[in-house]
């Protein structure tokens, strides 16, 4: 099968490119990029073998391509790494011909009012065909589908550990998300805010409350499975390269001991490969770095509980799931090609 990366040479493009490099479904690989098409993948991508380089990228004479060229080859599924806006452009060229994968939010809303006001551009129509790719919540819909809007880093890593408290009503109708995200998650983008001797030595809130872009991406997640009350989530950068750590505080709306916990969990998630469920431990981002899993722990005081969720950003909270979803969406086993393993 032939599959295309645009963005590759991004954060999220890259973890995709060395997936796909090993996934056994794809025989053909397109790297595309809007800035170094021409150039030699081995130049570009120097941390990759040049013997795995060769066997899936000859069709391209082992160069990086344009979005034209990309066109004209017709891939099986294409990837979109790019920024928000720009990736929507491009995905429609391919989207009646290749299952379109797109990491960016420009589909992932069905809300219209929480897309404009989150990304300040018109709610794109194209939005309506696309399913909302939360791999663990979505795989029937996904089945079926040709445009995928794989969800944002800091929403997965708070909607798998919620969305099962929230459809068996065990929480109340406030729920407080502080989020640690390593700097990977702005994306390769030069900014004096991400510079190394910025971010080092250093601990930060950014845009909390509802004014981060994915407070509304979850509400609205959370809204589709019945919860009708208030969200405060409290993003903060910490100087890693990646992984996000969420720790979630909701009141209980009953009595539950932390066994009650672990059977809901049980319940929507024994037969999931990618989510591992700690009854006794508060997850670390070493737990599953570089691996496509989000590992989930709670602890109960009183009325209240705190949950604690722990991703990869780059995998589970982009390429991993990314991925996760093809292998859903075309009937490959879902966790074909994907490490399960923390690489730490
Ligand atoms: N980083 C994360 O943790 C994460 C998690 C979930 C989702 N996402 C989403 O995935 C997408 C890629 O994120 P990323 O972190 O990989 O970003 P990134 O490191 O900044 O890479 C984006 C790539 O897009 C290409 N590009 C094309 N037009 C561009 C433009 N106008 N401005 C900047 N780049 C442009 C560039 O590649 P070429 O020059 O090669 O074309 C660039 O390398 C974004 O939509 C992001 O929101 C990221």
């Amino acid at each position: 099968m032939k599959a295309a990366i645009l963005g590759a040479t991004g954060y999220a493009g890259t973890e995709i490119f060395k997936i796909l490099l090993n996934h056994p479904q794809v025989s053909e690989l397109f790297i595309v990029s809007s800035t170094k098409s021409g150039e030699q993948l081995s130049d570009v991508f120097r941390m990759l073998q040049k013997n795995s380089l060769n066997e899936k990228t000859k069709s391209t004479a082992g160069k990086i391509i344009s979005l034209e060229e990309a066109l004209d080859l017709k891939p099986a599924v294409i990837f979109s790494a790019l920024p928000h806006k720009s990736s929507a452009e491009a995905c429609c060229r391919f989207v009646e011909k290749s299952l379109v994968i797109d990491l960016s939010a420009d589909f992932r809303f069905k809300n219209k009012a929480y897309f404009e006001t989150a990304y300040g551009f018109p709610h794109l129509e194209l939005s309506k065909n696309a399913v909302y790719g939360l791999a663990e919540w979505a795989s029937e819909s996904i089945k079926a589908c040709n445009l995928i809007a794989n969800p944002g880093c800091y929403t997965t890593a708070s909607l798998l550990p919620l969305l099962p408290l929230v459809k068996e009503k065990v929480i109340g109708n406030s729920i407080v998300i502080n989020a640690l995200s390593g700097i990977s998650g702005a994306g390769k983008k030069p900014e004096e805010k991400y510079l190394f001797s910025e971010c080092v030595e250093n601990l930060t809130a950014y845009a909390p409350g509802m004014s981060h872009r994915h407070s509304y991406e979850i509400l609205e997640q959370l809204e589709n499975e019945g919860f009708k009350g208030k969200l405060l989530f409290n993003p903060h950068l910490v100087p890693v390269k990646r992984g996000i750590f969420a720790a979630i505080t909701a009141e209980l709306t009953k009595k539950q001991t932390s066994e009650d916990i672990l059977s809901i969990y049980q319940k929507y998630y024994s037969n999931k490969p990618c989510i591992t469920i700690n009854k006794n431990a508060i997850p670390q981002t070493k737990d599953v770095w570089g691996s496509n899993c989000c590992a989930i722990g709670w602890h109960i005081e009183a009325a209240q509980i705190i949950v604690f969720s722990v991703i990869d950003n780059l995998i589970k909270g982009a390429a991993g799931q990314a991925v996760q979803n093809m292998n859903i969406c075309l009937g490959f086993p879902e966790t074909l090609g994907l490490n399960l393993n923390s690489l730490l």
